[in-house]
Order: structure tokens, then C-alpha cells, then sequence
């Protein structure tokens, strides 16, 4: 029944919502953006999995933490007069992992904030064990509370974040609630406009994990290239352990190779380490050997899959294990296309590292942003070395320093995530950005971040050539984007013949590259739809695709110190740029394998050139 407000009524209760707007905001404390101290290693670890049906309330203009009754305290009516105005008990479900765009119709295209709850009881594996919940990426912000409190906040929608529950847990009835929004802002990384999709949602696993008092935090081991050449060989460690009383001691062993080292923790539980090795077997797509190692601390004992090799360049080539070598490359986005979702279980690894194989890579740019850790780990096993990127693509806040910190945070969090596996040789640091004064001091600060978080894998970027260059005749491209000069690997992305230009002009086409670095062609390629043919002049033809990567392939092998490529991309993928009626229809059709899993001519294109090249490389 409608009721008439007086104006000092209206002024009263705005007063109350703007008080408990401030107390929401503003005073309750928050945890930082960004907690690059999550559970690693979670494979090993003791979790009970807390992935399947979660009950959600819509919050579109994400006011769900404000007003005297939050969201996240999962309030119900107290009596029949009570007001609550949302309810979890009656809502419906959203499955975890998975993004919500593709589980419900309505929300195909929703950008906004979803709480989820879940709620368990719980019974401990472990004795007096400290108590986490994990959560493997939610895009793109997540608050997170657990029975009732806010806890922090998470921004980033690719990378892992965990908080402790250990005070807050009870053996029945606890309720963990998320609230996570997928909202675009230009202060976030990606910025508003990318080419994919936005699935939005706790789109990886989730679990409740149990560590000791005192546990393993974070370890690190590789193989020393100084060691390479000689029979022993060296592998560098480090070990690092959270809690309160301290061990003096940790064990590290790695029993196929006879290693079993008690290394001295200082007074804040950290030792850097050195393993001397007989016989050991590298690392490298070839023969992709792991080897089982395992540490021991205080009441902590953790294991890991570990492979050993090395990564440099000299000159103009990259060198594995002191050995020149080809990356024949393809970008991958992380989606399972057939599902139209975020991928998020060793079965979607499984389904597009088994394409890249067919195609005869050894190397994949996980693009734009860090994948699932299933792929990762996945290819280690599988012998596919990749580059990996955090999203600094197209439009960034350059001058903003806050961005700049969420952007070495966010790449603190993926290297602490991956820098044990072998397979991931490069870290890429952005995606086409113009080479502004300002962009290039937020780039060059961010390169410095990344190799003093691991100083043992390659820097790269995927730039672009000079649009236009004077003295160069318009068959030469030049390549001199300044951030080069903080690079290992140049990369760059060109597309002549699909953006401007007719295949036909690679043929006279050269390249000029301003550093006497190795190269990778980060992307090149054109769209076209499984199963039309025409001629290949025809656009959106297979064979207009087809001879596109002829022609692209014949013009970058003339690239001077070409040791690589990455062409764009191994599937369709769904991105809300791409509308063109009955050829994209929201969907980026440059994939050499449509979103159905049918191959494309130009698939075997490549896959023929990749033959030619392996076979050059070989000793
Ligand atoms: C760009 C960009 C990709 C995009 C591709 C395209 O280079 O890096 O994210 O999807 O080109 O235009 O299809």
C-alpha cells in the first residue's frame, strides 16, 4: 500500500542510508586488493571440495553490501512482520565452477554483482589444522565473507585468492557466501573493451582447505643453468613457512635422484637452498620427465610433480636445455567452446592441449590472462612449453599507480601459482598498447616486478609493428617498440591480409626488427566459417583462411631471427565484438578449429609447416 512520506521523513531515512552506506564502505575494514598469499600446490594439499550447486541472489546494482542488512549476513525473516527483502533458502542454484552467463538464459549477457552461497558442515582431517577457503579465479571482484562476516575483497578475474576461516568455522551449518561482480571499469585489468567474453562467476574450483599450525607457504626449485654442462647438476631452491612456532629445519627430498637435504630455516622460517645432482633427466617437450618432490616441515609435508630444464637466448635464438629451438606455437583462449564456459577441469585441458598435440606444437600462448592451473599442470606432463599473460591489453589506465599495483600483484599471484612448472618459459607483459611515455614507465616498472619475482624465465610482449615509419618503403615493417629494450623475446602481432592489405602482399613484404633479440609472430590469422568454401578471394571462406596462412607463413619465415609463432587461434572463441549476422553471431571466427570441434583447412596448413620445422630443428 503506497504511504505518504513527509519531506523530514525522506530527509530521516536518507540520513540512515547514508549512515550505513559510510559503516559499509568505509569503515569496516577491508583486507587489501589482491592476496598474493593463497594455498599453493592445492592439488596436494588436504581439501574437501566444495565445486557443485550453490543457491545465488541477483545484485545488479551491487548494493548487496550496503544498508543495515547486508547480503552476506543470509538474514531471514525473524517474524511474519520481519522485512528481509532477499532470501538464498528460496533462491535458485548456479553450479561452481562455471560462469553464470552460460548456465542461465537471462543471464547470457548480465554484467553486474551475484552473491553465491554455499553452505556445509565440518569435520576436520587434520588435527588443530588451520582452516581456508580457496577459490581458483572468480571474475572479475570478489567479496568474500563466511558465516556472516566480511572477510576481504579479491580483485582479478584469473588468478587464485584464499582467506582464513579457522576462527570463524563450526562443525554444522556454516555459510560461505561470495559475492563477486564481473562489472567492466576502465581501473581494472583488462580494462572495458577486450575481444572475449566476459563470463562472470566463481568460474574455478573451490575448496576448504586444512594446513597445520605451522605449513609450508611456498617453495620454489630449478635447475641452475650454470650447472647444465657439467655431469653434477645444481638445482636452486628456496622454502618458505607461514605460522607461528617456527621449525629450525626442513627436509627436502627428491628420492628418484637419491636427494634427501635438510636445509636451516632463519628466524622467519625461510631457507634458500642448493641440491647437488647426479644423473638427471631435463625436462623438454620431447621427454617431458617429472620428478616426485617432497617437503617437510614442523607437521607440514608437501609434494610436487617437478620438471628441470633451462631457458635463455643468445643472440637471436632461444635456447632449452643449451639447444636451439622453434616454438611452434598457438594462442589459446581459456574457454571450452562447446560448453560456451570458462574451461575449469583437466577434461577441457584434455580437450584443447589434445588439438594443440595434433597440430604438432610444443608451445602455446595461454592468451590474455592466466588459464586454469589444470592446463599447466597439464602440459608439464605433456611436454607443451607456454608463454603466459596477465590481461594488459588495448585500453589501460597507464597513469593510474593503482593499477600498476593491481597489475604486480596480479602477476605476483600467477608466478607464485606456476613458477614451479617447467613447461611455462615465458612471462608476457602485455597485448597491443600504444608506446605512450606513460605506458611505457608503468610497463618497464612492471617488467622489474616480474623478473625480481623469478629471475629464471623469459620476458616478452606481444607489441605491434610501427604503423608508419619514414624511410621505410611501405614493403617493410619495422618493429622498435621502445619496451623492447626490457625484453628477452620480441614479439608482435600483424595481420596483414585479414586488417588491411590482400594476402598477396606478403609476398614482398619484409621486416625490419629493431633488436638483435629472438622473435615470435604473437598472432597473425583471419576468420573463416567451418564448412563454407568458396574461392580464396571468397572472405569467411575456409579457403580464403587457408590461403592466408600460406601466405602469412612463406612472409614470417623470412623474418630475421623468427624462433617462433603463436597464430591467432587454435578455436573459435565467443566474444560480444563479433556480431556480423550468419558469419560471427557473437563469435570470433579466426580459429583453426570451429566452436563444434571441426577442423578448418588452414589447420593443416600450419600443421604442415610445424612438420618442416621440427624436422629443421632436429639434431
Ligand atoms: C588482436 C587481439 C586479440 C583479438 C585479435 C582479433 O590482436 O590481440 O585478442 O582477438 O586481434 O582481432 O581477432
Amino acid at each position: 500500500m503506497a504511504s505518504v512520506t513527509t519531506s523530514s521523513g525522506i530527509i530521516r531515512k536518507n540520513i540512515l542510508w547514508l549512515s550505513a552506506f559510510i559503516m559499509a564502505v568505509l569503515i569496516i575494514p577491508h583486507n587489501a586488493v589482491g592476496q598474493d598469499n593463497f594455498i599453493t600446490n592445492i592439488q596436494n594439499r588436504t581439501t574437501q571440495s566444495l565445486n557443485g550447486k550453490w543457491k545465488y541472489v541477483m545484485d545488479q546494482y551491487e548494493t548487496g553490501q550496503i544498508g543495515f542488512s547486508p547480503i552476506y549476513r543470509n538474514a531471514k525473516p525473524k517474524d511474519k512482520s520481519d522485512r528481509v527483502e532477499y532470501s538464498f533458502d528460496y533462491a535458485q542454484n548456479l553450479w561452481v565452477p562455471g560462469s553464470w552467463n552460460s548456465q542461465k538464459e537471462a543471464l547470457y549477457y548480465y554484467e553486474g554483482s551475484i552473491w553465491y552461497r554455499k553452505t556445509f558442515d565440518f569435520q576436520p582431517k587434520l588435527k588443530n589444522s588451520r582452516v581456508f577457503i580457496y577459490v581458483g579465479a572468480a571474475n572479475y571482484k570478489t567479496t568474500y565473507t563466511f558465516n556472516g562476516r566480511r572477510l576481504g575483497y579479491h580483485e582479478g578475474g584469473f588468478t587464485p585468492f584464499s582467506f582464513e576461516v579457522t576462527n570463524l568455522i563450526k562443525d554444522k551449518d556454516n555459510f560461505l557466501i561470495l559475492g563477486v561482480s564481473n562489472s567492466r571499469e576502465s581501473d581494472y585489468i583488462p580494462g572495458k573493451v577486450t575481444d572475449w567474453y566476459n563470463h562472470g562467476g566463481i568460474t574455478r574450483d573451490v575448496y576448504l582447505v586444512e594446513v597445520p599450525q605451522t605449513y609450508i607457504d611456498d617453495y620454489f626449485l630449478y635447475l641452475d643453468k650454470a650447472s647444465l654442462n657439467s655431469k653434477k647438476k645444481t638445482i636452486q631452491g628456496s622454502i618458505q613457512l607461514k605460522g607461528k612456532d617456527l621449525p629450525d629445519h626442513a627436509t627436502i627430498s627428491i628420492p628418484e635422484l637419491k636427494i634427501s637435504k635438510e636445509v636451516k630455516l632463519d628466524e622467519n622460517g625461510a631457507a634458500k637452498f642448493t641440491l647437488e645432482s647426479g644423473k638427471l633427466s631435463l625436462w623438454s617437450p620431447e621427454n617431458p620427465k617429472l620428478y616426485k618432490v617432497t617437503l617437510k616441515a614442523g607437521d607440514d609435508e608437501i609434494s610436487d610433480k617437478i620438471g628441470f630444464r633451462t631457458i635463455e637466448t643468445k643472440g637471436k635464438e632461444i635456447l632449452l636445455n643449451g639447444e636451439p629451438i622453434f616454438l611452434r606455437g598457438i594462442s589459446i583462449h581459456d574457454e571450452n567452446p562447446i560448453r560456451r564456459d570458462r574451461a575449469h577441469s583437466i577434461d577441457d585441458a584434455k580437450l584443447v592441449l589434445g588439438w594443440t598435440k595434433e597440430l604438432g606444437c610444443n608451445f602455446a600462448r595461454l592468451a590474455h590472462y592466466p588459464h586454469q592451473e589444470n592446463i599447466v599442470r597439464l602440459a608439464d606432463e605433456m611436454g607443451i612449453l607456454l608463454w603466459e599473460e596477465l590481461p594488459l591489453y588495448w585500453g589501460i589506465e597507464w597513469s593510474n599507480d593503482k593499477v600498476l599495483e593491481k597489475a604486480k600483484t596480479q602477476y605476483s599471484e600467477m608466478i607464485r601459482r606456476d613458477k614451479n612448472r617447467a613447461s611455462s618459459i615465458i612471462w608476457s607483459i602485455a597485448n597491443e598498447t600504444g608506446p605512450t611515455k606513460a605506458r611505457n614507465a608503468f610497463l618497464t616498472a612492471v617488467a622489474h616486478h616480474v623478473r625480481e619475482q623469478d629471475p629464471t624465465r623469459l620476458l616478452s610482449a606481444a607489441c605491434k609493428k610501427d604503423q608508419a615509419v619514414d624511410g621505410h618503403p611501405d614493403s617493410t615493417y619495422v618493429v622498435s617498440d621502445p619496451i623492447g629494450k626490457e625484453l628477452d623475446i620480441i614479439s608482435f602481432n600483424e595481420y596483414l591480409g585479414w586488417y588491411g592489405g590482400s594476402p598477396l602482399e606478403c609476398r614482398k613484404k619484409t621486416f625490419v626488427i629493431d633488436y638483435d633479440k629472438p622473435v615470435i609472430v604473437s598472432e597473425f590469422g583471419g576468420g573463416a566459417i567451418q564448412g563454407f568454401h568458396a574461392d580464396s578471394l571468397t572472405r569467411w571462406s575456409e579457403e580464403y583462411q587457408e590461403f592466408m596462412y600460406k601466405e602469412n607463413i612463406a612472409m614470417f619465415d623470412r623474418v630475421p631471427g623468427l624462433s617462433g609463432m603463436t597464430p591467432w587461434i587454435l578455436v573459435d572463441f565467443m566474444s560480444p565484438l563479433r556480431q556480423l549476422p550468419d558469419v560471427q553471431d557473437g563469435w570470433n571466427r579466426k580459429g583453426l578449429v570451429s566452436e563444434t570441434g571441426a577442423k578448418k583447412k588452414a589447420f593443416y596448413i600450419l600443421q604442415d609447416y610445424y612438420k618442416r620445422k621440427k624436422k629443421e630443428y632436429q639434431k
